[in-house]
């Protein structure tokens, strides 16, 4: 059985948990929320990278024998600097703009992502590769972050605060919508009554099935042993439990 390691910001890597349990019911999960410093989203790349080691730390500490970086913004800040400094691999998020394109009609993708996330050379990156076929528009989900850690998924203070970042991208033609925080996928049922409200059909992608994906090609590659057996999951969190036990109960009626 493997241990896996999940670290995010907050409860936004459970979704990327979730997949991950579907996809290797059998392994050994642990989860890290680094919710006394959230948000990611306005902190420093050295501040996150920081963070992100010491977290590292823990999980090695534990016996982790893989570690997923559930967090796009972690990822952009950090992820090169942990493979240069573990021997376990590291799995990490991009904005999933590809799916996107091969998914659009209009030709116009949306990308919603935190102001970190989008201000990041891994971002400039991967918009340039795509940037002959669609036009990307992209938003920070100004707010959405707070809204899930405090278990605002659904109603009119979510509807408001999604709004706000989301119809633009909508009002600029795109018709799907990259949801490129770990996050927002929570706010997935918010964001398809106000497409609904307006009267357009958009689809929103997760991109958290790829990672597990990806998780399961690396363990493969790295010849750790995937075996039979009961599977469990250690939930960790730098600030106040509630929040992270809240979601991890919710999750599957979510998403
Ligand atoms: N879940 C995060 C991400 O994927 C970080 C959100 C934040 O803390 O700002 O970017």
């Amino acid at each position: 059985m493997a241990t896996i390691g999940i670290m995010d910001s907050g409860v936004g890597g459970l979704t990327v948990l979730a997949e991950l349990r579907r996809l290797l019911p059998s392994e050994n999960y642990i989860y890290f929320s680094d919710n006394a410093y959230c948000p990611y989203g306005r902190r420093s790349a050295e501040e996150i990278t920081a963070r992100a080691h010491t977290i590292s730390d823990i999980f090695i500490e534990k016996g982790a024998d893989i570690i997923v970086i559930a967090c796009n913004t972690a990822t952009a800040a950090a992820i090169a600097s942990l493979r240069k400094s573990y021997d376990v691999p590291f799995v990490g998020m991009e904005p999933a703009i590809k799916p996107a394109v091969q998914l659009t009609r209009s030709g116009v993708v949306g990308v919603l992502a935190t102001a970190g996330t989008l201000a990041s050379e891994k971002y400039a990156q991967v918009r340039e590769r795509f940037k002959e076929e669609v036009k990307v528009v992209e938003s920070v989900g100004e707010g959405f972050v707070e809204l899930v850690e405090s278990g605002k998924f659904l109603g009119p203070e979510a509807e408001s605060v999604a709004r706000v970042s989301l119809e633009p991208l909508l009002q600029a033609g795109a018709d799907v919508v990259v949801l490129g925080c770990t996050h927002y996928p929570f706010l997935t049922r918010t964001f398809e009554k106000l497409a609904q409200d307006l009267g357009v059909e958009v689809d929103f992608i997760n991109p958290a099935p790829a990672v597990a994906k990806q998780t399961l090609k690396l363990l493969k590659e790295a010849g750790i042993a995937l075996e039979d057996g009961p599977g469990s999951v250690e939930l960790l969190s730098s600030g106040e439990k509630d929040s992270l036990l809240r979601a991890y109960s919710l999750i599957e009626n979510l998403l």
